[in-house]
């Protein structure tokens, strides 16, 4: 069975996953230059010797001289056989593999799907060897090399022509014994009849479509003037999608993977210029909306993107729809305007490459791009428009993970529209607890604060009633009691206005919480207001500790739906005085049983009394009323 499996789902599956991934899953590894280093599971080891590189997709142990691809990796660690190692790794990169013996079906799509490799790989070399010696092609060389690409960038793409005239690659490849239907297959010609065909790319410069193995599985064809349309590209097939390759993969990935940061541009003719004047990174989309498939291909090799678009509406609009769906993949993207030509290739024939050297570096983050754009495209008369700006903001400022960046474009915001960055914070809460009502973070999976920001949401669900008390009510079979919604709630409440930290310093002293995150946090406003700072997004970049950090974020990001903020405190302050009252009368009830029982009558009635005086005392705050000091 193992071996009726065809390479190119062996490639599909290893395209689709990456070994540090896999391996990450049994070993820790740290990342050590281009590899990733981590302690062999396959021998005891205290040194860690055990290597993974992404770049070749294997591991290799120098302990024990253990190595091999993910498929092996997961045979031994697994003790699986071949097949169920591939098994294992399809499911997890979504390839479909056949379940049982290949039908007769299937494997004349296999078959098929071999030949149209052939098929293509001889055409390629048809259009480039007509490009470098065919008379007949120097219209061809001549648009070329009037368009700067060199002989060097012709090789590295392979770049052909197809001669004009009716069937010049139809001829030479049903000479070579493929048929018409063959050949209408993969598209390359329209049928005529049983023998004859028309060829699909006449007096076109011939740009073949590699994938990320080197294998040729389309072409785009751009005509030599103004005449329309200007390129044509091979029809999606069952052997070519454009949404699922990159134009320049093949040669991009591993510069991508050195540079940490893949550049995307829109068309062939800028990715032969980024890679022409020193910037191998780039990879085109092929002239459709960026999707997830091609994201994912780019995340194999780095999570850093730069986009550089066309700088014209259609390239702005595709930059944030891009931006937008790698930013949800977990992409980190950059923008880069080419201001002085209409794309990288324009730019880069009238500018030098360090000027676009310089573009690169200087290229601000998408969230800085689309406010700079926002505020070019609102003007900022009025109050409507900044909130309007703010609402747009709110979702990316949300999703940025690094509390620091958070702050700085919550920073940049505020400057830019002349408001307060607690404005801004505050705007920014209660447009994410809007989003929460909408269940806006429920499709988003892929970090660990989102599930616990689901666990929060369900335990905190009635939250954004006015009534505290309700809002503190325990819910039946709820995991959190009534003492851990009021330090929650509370630590919120400081979190929004620093009148309730005040509040609380006087009325609980700064007193230990129970919940031992809601004491750490405490503890962490306690410390910055003693030293006079209370913004909650100053102490949040301060946290070095990863978990306090990301549970800091996660309160401070949530409305209370709290309106009247001060009541609210005094009521969660009286349920964990209530609290702290119980626990006293508790071991004080405790202490007196042991005096009873030594004899010790008067010290025991002592007790009682004080007992008496806390339970009389009231313990539920209901008719002593909590006046905030005025000094916030
Ligand atoms: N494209 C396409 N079909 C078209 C137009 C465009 O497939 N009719 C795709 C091509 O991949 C093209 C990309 O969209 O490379 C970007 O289009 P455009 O900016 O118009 O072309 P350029 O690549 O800039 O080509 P040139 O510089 O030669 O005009
Ligand atoms: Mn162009």
């Amino acid at each position: 069975m193992s071996n009726s499996w065809p390479d190119y789902l062996l490639e599909d599956i290893q395209a689709r996953i990456d070994i540090v991934d896999v391996i990450s899953d049994y070993v820790v590894l740290t990342r050590k230059g281009k590899n990733y280093l981590g302690l062999c599971p396959f021998h005891s080891e205290k040194t860690p010797s055990f290597t993974v590189t992404p770049d070749k997709q294997m591991f290799y142990c120098f302990g024990c001289q253990t190595g091999g691809n993910a498929f092996t990796f997961l045979q031994k660690k697994e003790n699986i056989s071949f097949v169920e190692a591939v098994r294992v790794l399809a499911t997890k990169a979504g390839v479909h593999l056949p379940e049982k013996e290949l039908s007769p079906a299937e494997k004349a799509l296999h078959k098929e799907r071999e030949l149209a490799e052939q098929i293509n790989k001889a055409a390629q070399e048809f259009f480039h060897s007509t490009l470098l010696t065919s008379p007949k092609a120097q219209a061809a060389r001549d648009y070329l090399s009037n368009r700067g690409i060199a002989r060097d960038a012709i090789d590295a793409f392979q770049l052909g022509f197809a001669l004009d005239g009716w069937s010049n690659l139809g001829d030479f490849l049903l000479a070579r014994g493929y048929t018409v239907e063959q050949l209408d297959k993969v598209g390359l010609v329209t049928p005529k009849d049983n023998v004859q065909c028309y060829d699909r790319f006449r007096n076109r410069i011939i740009f073949p479509i590699f994938n990320v193995h080197g294998h040729v599985i389309g072409f785009g064809g751009r005509v030599l003037d103004d005449s329309l349309p200007k390129y044509l590209n091979s029809p999606e097939t069952a052997y070519f999608s454009k949404g699922h390759n990159l134009y320049g993969i093949n040669h991009a990935h591993k510069a991508m993977r050195d540079k940490g940061e893949a550049l995307v541009v829109e068309g062939y003719m800028d990715v032969i210029a980024c890679h022409s004047n020193g910037f191998p990174n780039a990879v085109a989309s092929l002239g459709t909306a960026l999707t997830r498939e091609q994201g994912k291909l780019m995340m194999r090799y780095t999570s850093n993107v730069l986009l550089a678009y066309d700088a014209d509406a259609a390239g702005i609009n595709a930059t944030h729809r891009g931006a937008e769906l790698l930013r949800d993949l977990g992409c980190k993207v950059k923008v880069l305007s080419v201001s002085g030509g209409k794309d990288p290739d324009e730019f880069l024939r009238h500018h030098k490459p360090e000027d676009f050297a310089s573009l690169v570096e200087s290229a601000p983050s998408w969230v800085q791009f689309k406010l700079a754009s926002l505020v070019k495209t609102t003007p900022l008369s009025g109050i409507d428009a900044k909130v309007k700006i703010v609402s747009e903001m709110a979702n990316d400022i949300l999703k940025t993970e690094s509390l620091v960046e958070r702050e700085g474009y919550i920073r940049l915001i505020a400057n830019t529209l002349g408001v307060t960055e607690h404005v801004i914070s505050a705007e920014i809460m209660r447009i994410s607890a809007k989003n929460r009502k909408k269940g806006y973070f429920s499709d988003n999976s892929h970090s660990d604060s989102h599930t616990n920001m689901e666990h929060y949401q369900t335990e905190f669900a009635n939250i954004g009633k006015e009534n505290t008390l309700d809002v503190l009510r325990v819910k039946p079979g709820s995991s959190v009691n009534k003492i851990y919604r009021a330090e929650n709630l509370l630590l919120r409440l400081m979190l929004l206005d620093p009148k309730v930290i005040v509040l609380v310093a006087e009325e609980l002293q700064w007193e230990s919480f129970t919940d031992t995150m809601h004491d750490r946090v405490l503890c962490l406003i306690k410390e910055a207001w003693q030293k006079g700072n209370w913004n909650p997004l100053n102490w949040a970049a301060a946290v070095n500790d990863e978990a306090l950090g990301s549970y800091l974020a996660q309160i401070s990001m949530e409305e209370t739906g709290i309106g009247d903020v001060l009541k609210g405190a005094a009521d969660c302050i009286q349920v964990i005085k209530g609290q702290q009252i119980k626990e006293k009368i508790k071991s004080l009830q405790e202490e007196a049983r042991v005096l009873q029982n030594s004899g010790d009558m008067e010290k025991a009635l002592e007790i009682l009394l004080e007992i008496n005086r806390l339970v009389k005392q009231p313990a539920s705050g209901k008719n002593r009323s909590i006046k905030p000091s005025g000094k916030g």
